[in-house]
């Protein structure tokens, strides 16, 4: 059985390189905030419902969409369920994709929404194409775009998005599209300049800058398409006041802090890919991966995905399986997250080179 997280946080010289969440140092702006924010009591009160006015402005501005509106979240899952709960009325189909992040799907499957999570792992672009979107759309469906694609690392071509937000328009469908990656990736569009009407977009402060256990997100749309969900908010006495602060500072320092962040995970990623070429242990799946993690096939050394992770864990190097976002590839792969200090990938190197040699002497 897979360990618990709070098993794996018990571990202290454990290397995270499993959740695609941040460990570098972080900026020392963030954590002035933070201890000033605790200092001030900040705790004792609630945030404004909607979250406050200049981190919501500091969120559009940052995600390139300053005109629309931003509802500030706890963590950007909390948004998205949501967002499913209170549309699934509404809502004929989920479309969306294996692998994939699966919890969209698995939110509105409990209100019985049918789900197509259709197959992107041995496609060329790996990720959805407009073509497999039409065989299965119907009116009033949602399409969840991950986009950098957690857990290959493949984004969408603006050309394919626009043919995607032509068969929305042409369903009256949703698209919800997540951009929790959208910091790490080079080229990347956003279907709410196509489709503005009827676009979601979802933000995070988990990965770029690093506040996971913050739990502070948001969710981005034309006026009247938020005002559906935050009529009655999930969260409407804030999200988390102290993260609110710590966030406000990272966006006023974002320009430098993510030129450090990619700059770091840019050589992480060559280093794996590196790793996994030297030892001819497995094959990565998408290069280069546009997002702060890399998938790697592991299928050609015999060893099911799970397998792989186990023994990495075994020498405190947290990696995951592919079974957890994949029903239909899951054994085949594994994810590992890069926005780690460099010698967290030394650990990884020398962990996925033992494990190459074990195995080589047991075949
Ligand atoms: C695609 C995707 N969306 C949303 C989330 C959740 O983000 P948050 O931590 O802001 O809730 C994750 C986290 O792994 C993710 O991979």
């Amino acid at each position: 059985m897979a360990a618990s997280f709070e098993d794996l946080l018990a571990r202290p010289d454990l290397v995270w390189m499993g959740q695609n969440t941040t460990h570098l140092d972080p900026p020392a702006e963030v954590v002035q905030a933070l201890e000033q924010s605790v200092r001030d009591r900040d705790f004792q009160v609630y945030a404004p419902p909607a979250g406050f006015e200049e981190l919501r402005r500091l969120v559009g501005e940052d995600i390139g969409l300053p005109e629309v509106q931003v509802w500030i979240t706890d963590g950007a899952v909390a948004g998205l369920y949501h967002l499913c709960m209170t549309l699934a009325p509404t809502i004929s189909r989920v479309i969306t994709t294996d692998p994939g992040w699966p919890w969209p799907g698995r939110f509105l499957g409990r209100t019985g929404v049918p789900l197509s999570a259709l197959d992107v792992y041995d496609t060329p672009t790996r990720t959805l194409t407009a073509a497999q979107v039409a065989e299965v759309i119907e009116p009033r469906s949602l399409i969840y775009l991950i986009d950098p694609l957690n857990p290959l690392g493949s984004r969408y071509a603006r050309a394919e998005l626009e043919a995607i937000v032509a068969l929305a328009r042409e369903t009256q469908s949703l698209i919800v599209h997540d951009c929790t990656y959208r910091h790490f990736a080079t080229g990347h569009s956003l279907v709410a300049e196509l489709y503005p009407e009827g676009t979601f977009t979802t933000y995070s402060f988990s990965k770029w800058l690093g506040l996971a256990g913050l739990r502070l997100g948001a969710v981005i749309a034309e006026p009247q398409l938020l005002s559906a969900l935050t009529a009655v908010p999930a969260n409407p006495l804030g999200a988390g006041i102290v993260g609110q602060r710590a966030a406000i500072a990272g966006l006023k320092v974002r320009g430098p802090w993510l030129e450090q962040v990619r700059r770091v995970n840019r050589a992480n990623i060559e280093r794996v890919e590196q790793v996994v070429a030297d030892t001819g242990f497995g094959e990565v799946v998408v290069s280069p991966s546009h997002g702060n993690f890399l998938a790697v096939d592991v299928t050609a050394t015999g060893l099911h995905s799970e397998t792989v992770c186990d023994a990495l864990l075994a020498a405190d190097v947290f990696i995951r399986p592919g079974t957890y976002q994949s029903p239909h590839f899951g054994e085949r792969f594994v994810k590992v997250s890069t926005s780690v200090p460099p010698a967290w990938v030394e650990r990884f190197a020398a962990a996925w080179t033992s494990l190459a040699e074990r195995t080589r002497v047991t075949v």
